[in-house]
């Protein structure tokens, strides 16, 4: 007679639904699951196509167990290449202010922080009141530097022209695009946390117009892109007046572009 284990029977269900790492998620919903009937839940909702991280409650991004709740974009582990050239270039003092716009879970702002070791003042801001419920769980910050509104409208006015490290992975994907997303992107995360406009760098062109004027003299913007979009969404952030470079990293298929906001003379 053939035994499976009821592990071994979850991983047949997810892999015959199309989960790629059926094995892996597996594990984690049983780790993740407080008991067999919500085991049996979770199961359904991920069977169903809800994305893993909604289903955990949680994705790991740089290190971190972040929460993300369900929709709330979930972070990519591509972003980490984000905070790693956020971490790089950030300055010194503890007091550096940080701002991650378009802060989603709040992943960005919390990463960076820890790798920080928790220096600098951060703010975080998103458009969705899910995300800023949700970022307010992930970031080691007072309550009210998380904060709701539209890109810089949503911070106070004392953070003008002091911004030292500004990330904001903005959304990118071309409207023409979002249909040939992964379904579980397409139907679970929030059309606004995806669709750039038209070409993709609608949300870009906004951020760099604004940033010179929020960024401190010698602060750094720091953006996700794709390869696709890297040249021209670089030479809107050089045509802001920003000296603008772009970064890589295959393994992640990470690109990022950097804009500083030059020193006076
Ligand atoms: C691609 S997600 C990035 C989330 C997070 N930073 C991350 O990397 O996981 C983009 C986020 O931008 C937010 N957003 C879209 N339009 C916005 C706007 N006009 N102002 C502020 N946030 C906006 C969405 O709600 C979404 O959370």
């Amino acid at each position: 007679m053939h035994h499976t284990t009821p592990q071994a029977e979850l991983t047949r269900r997810l892999r015959a639904a199309g989960c790629v790492f059926a094995e892996d998620e597996a594990r984690l919903l049983s780790e993740t699951a407080r008991d067999a009937a919500e085991l049996a839940r979770m199961t359904a909702r991920r069977i169903a196509g809800h994305p893993l991280e909604h289903v955990l409650g949680w994705a790991e991004f740089a290190g971190l167990r972040i929460a993300v709740d369900p929709g709330v974009f979930v972070p990519r582990r591509r972003t980490e290449f984000l905070v790693r050239c956020a971490a790089a270039g950030a300055p010194g003092p503890a007091d550096a202010v940080l701002v991650d716009l378009c802060c989603g879970t709040g992943a960005v702002g919390a990463a960076l922080l820890a790798a920080l070791g928790g220096r600098g003042e951060l703010h975080a801001a998103d458009l969705d009141p899910a995300a800023v419920r949700c970022a307010r769980r992930n970031l080691p910050v007072p309550g009210d530097h998380v904060h709701r509104g539209d890109l810089f409208a949503a911070l106070p006015d004392r953070l003008r022209g002091r911004i030292d490290v500004l990330t904001a992975n903005v959304p990118y994907v071309p409207t023409a695009d979002i249909p040939f997303l992964p379904p579980e992107a397409r139907d679970h995360e929030p059309r606004p946390a995806l669709d750039g406009g038209p070409d993709g760098l609608a949300l870009l062109r906004r951020v760099a117009a604004a940033a010179p004027d929020w960024l401190a003299p010698g602060g750094t913007l720091l953006t996700e892109t794709s390869s696709r979009q890297a040249a021209a969404a670089a030479r809107i952030l050089a045509d802001a007046g920003l000296e603008t470079a772009v970064s890589t990293d295959p393994e992640l298929s990470a690109t990022v572009l950097t804009g500083r906001r030059p020193r006076p003379r």
